[in-house]
């Protein structure tokens, strides 16, 4: 069995790498890079129940160690997916996960149930986007409200519930916690940290929204060490990203707690970095005489 195989959740992954989400749309762009199947799973591009145009431009700011975004959870709708992209998508032999953003817990549920009855094997319950007016971060900053929330999704989803932190709080064990006890199967972390990029010429936000999310290299530090502080909270798997580019940051995240790792803004500086990573986990575990990566998840030495 490859050294890289691992499992969460009761699904099976060829390796424990994942596009993130909104960084690799429905994966269709990145398929004349390299065959999807090569990944352990994708997370798709957040989808709402009704069809929509994201924010006005500009919506993305390169900063330093980074970008800045304010897309807007840009996507064609939940029967748009579900008629235009899921059936090829299928196809792939790669897992599947559908990240869902609602501006009602009612919208949530919805989606989770509809979902829940096709090829997609984990739903990603996005409650971290700081683009929106709606929804969005207003479920995902109180541990209280989290916990309301997944509960509420839970029941009415029949496949594991991955549930995606924000960074934007004070205690984010405290938030791991209220998902867990909801009943998420999984959380993955970080998303976005709120920010913004001005320009001095013209002394205006660089973004039209004004803020957005920072993402990339810069966030790294910030997500691994949140990804510990979760990994001795709670006792789901950890689903750790920010700033990863290569697979020494993945062994970082995942001696961290992280049981599997997503590649988010390193995909659009270079297409090959998730199947670059994977290669370099599997070196990793060659030259480490290790028989299979799970051995190193949580094992940072204090
Ligand atoms: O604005 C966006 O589409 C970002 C979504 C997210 O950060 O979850």
């Amino acid at each position: 069995m490859s050294a890289l195989f691992t499992e969460f959740n009761g699904v099976a992954f060829k390796n424990p790498v994942i596009c993130a989400s909104g960084t690799f749309n429905f994966g269709e762009e990145f398929k004349r890079f390299f065959p999807l199947s090569r990944l352990g799973g994708i997370s798709l591009k957040g989808l709402t129940l009704e069809k929509r145009e994201g924010n006005d431009s500009p919506r993305i700011a390169e900063v330093y160690g980074g970008i800045i975004n304010s897309v807007g959870l840009q996507n064609p709708g939940l029967e748009g997916f579900l008629k235009d992209y899921l059936p090829s998508l299928a196809q792939e032999d790669t897992v599947l996960i559908a990240n869902i953003a609602g501006n009602t817990v009612e919208e949530y549920c919805e989606m989770a149930q509809r979902l829940s009855q096709t090829d997609i094997s984990i739903i990603e319950l996005n409650i971290s986007c700081p683009n929106v007016k709606k929804g969005g971060l207003a479920f995902g900053v109180e541990p209280k409200g989290i916990e309301s929330i997944v509960f509420a999704v839970k029941k009415h989803c029949k496949k594991p519930l991955m549930v995606k932190l924000t960074p934007n709080v004070a205690a984010i064990s405290d938030n791991a916690l209220a998902a867990e006890a909801g009943g998420a199967d999984s959380i993955s972390l970080i998303n976005t940290i709120r920010a913004m990029a001005i320009d001095a010429k013209t002394r205006r936000p660089v973004l039209a929204c004004i803020t957005g999310g920072l993402s990339g290299r810069a966030v790294k530090p910030i997500a691994l060490r949140m990804v510990y502080e979760c990994y001795k909270a709670v006792k789901i798997p950890i689903i750790g990203l920010g700033g990863i580019f290569n697979a020494e940051d993945a062994v970082e995240f995942m001696l961290a707690g992280a049981t599997a790792v997503q590649i988010g803004t390193a995909n659009m500086i270079n297409p090959m970095a998730a199947v670059e990573v994977i290669d370099g986990l599997e070196r990793f575990c060659y030259d480490n005489n290790i028989k299979n990566i799970k051995e190193i998840v949580g094992g940072l030495i204090i």
